[in-house]
């Protein structure tokens, strides 16, 4: 067996590049480990020092407030391998460290499909299953075989199938009970070579030809609307939406449109109802409104955008908007992005 060669770990490393906020914090110590070997050479660095280890993805999850204490390791392992399963389903495992959208693009071109609707979002494919990434009526959970990890604590390589994951609306295991826990070191996926396309969302169906469109065009379609909507974090840092979408009982929901009858609303099988937090806070007046360094997106409520501010700035504007929707609407809106750095 060939070793790989010997991790590089600095210290006092800035972020600034490593968060799609682009906020200048540092890590006590940085590396970028490309293999599972490497991962075990910063693994026992990290334990020989006593150094607590975070990982990050893509960074485009996380609103880091402070500057990180330990080893932070960034898993860089790349590689797209492809089993054929049973019909024309396909078992695609790939690196953690590949980019979302690069491999979403890699597939359709291959002719592997499923991931069309997920098009364009920001991020690294370790990170996708964290926060069980959805966009267009798809979810990475509705894809989903299974991942391998190394846990922190004991270096142990463990494997987690769908159900282990415990996905649910921007949630996963990784989010709750493990979380911080586990590096991500491969995700694989159950794609089709059968152009089955998803366009039950009614923004996405009403950009399309109505005649069948192709993966493709669906695709195209989706990077249109997100572009449209969604500022790039390569020229404006953000993390997407800053939060979830509330879900309320039937009676708060049902109350509420009475006092709001053009209230977005959507009827979820138990029986309550989803409110998309973007409408809230455009209601309370946020939309396009700039404190100091950070700012609320004008196109998008729901997304907080950064011109050289902390990320202790970037909270702070979360709160203030939190305590207004609190007090118009008695509904408590959840933070999405992970948060790193607080002391
Ligand atoms: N709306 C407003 N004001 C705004 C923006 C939207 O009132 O400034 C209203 C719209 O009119 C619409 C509703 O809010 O009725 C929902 O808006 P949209 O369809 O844009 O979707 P969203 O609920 O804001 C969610 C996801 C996005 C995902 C889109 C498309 C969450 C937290 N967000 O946004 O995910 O791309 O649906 O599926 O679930 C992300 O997670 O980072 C993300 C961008």
């Amino acid at each position: 067996m060939t070793e790989s060669p010997m991790l590089e770990i600095a210290p006092a490393v800035c972020l600034q590049a490593m968060n799609s906020l682009g906020i200048a914090v540092r890590a006590e110590y940085f590396c970028r480990p490309s293999s599972v070997d490497q991962i075990y050479q910063a693994l026992d660095f990290a334990h020989t020092k006593g150094l607590a280890v975070t990982a990050l993805g893509g960074g485009s999850n996380l609103v880091l407030a402070g500057d990180i204490l330990g080893l932070v390791i960034v898993v860089d392992i790349k590689g797209v391998s492809c089993q054929e399963a049973e019909g024309q389903r396909l078992a695609v495992r790939f690196g953690a460290g590949e980019d979302w959208h690069e491999m979403v693009q890699h597939c359709l071109n291959k002719g592997w499909y499923g991931l069309e609707n997920l098009s364009l979002i920001p991020g690294s494919m370790g990170a996708a299953p964290i926060q069980n990434i959805g966009a267009y009526g798809v979810e990475l959970s509705d894809l989903f075989v299974s991942l391998e990890t190394i846990e922190i604590a004991t270096g142990k390589p463990r494997r987690f199938d769908r159900q282990d994951c415990q996905f649910g609306y921007r949630d996963s295991i990784f989010k709750q009970s493990l979380k911080s826990q586990h590096l991500i070191t491969a995700v694989t996926l159950n794609l089709t070579r059968q152009a089955q396309v998803n366009i039950d969302y009614p923004a996405l169906r009403d950009s399309l030809p109505e005649t069948a469109p192709t993966p493709l065009e669906v695709s195209a379609a989706v990077c249109k609307i997100r572009r449209q909507k969604l500022p790039d974090p390569a020229v404006i840092p953000n993390v997407g939406s800053f939060f979830t979408n509330p879900v309320v009982s039937s009676e708060q929901a049902r109350q509420l449109r009475s006092e709001h009858p053009n209230m977005p609303w959507y009827a979820q099988s138990d029986g309550r109802f989803k409110i998309p937090a973007a409408w809230l806070i455009d209601q309370c007046g946020f939309r396009g409104k700039r404190y100091g360094n950070v700012a609320v997106h004008k196109h998008q409520a729901l997304v907080l955008v950064n011109h050289g501010g902390t990320g202790i700035e970037i909270l702070a504007l979360a709160e203030r908007i939190k305590q207004a929707v609190q007090a118009a609407f008695a509904i408590e809106l959840v933070i999405e992005p992970s948060i790193y750095g607080l002391t």
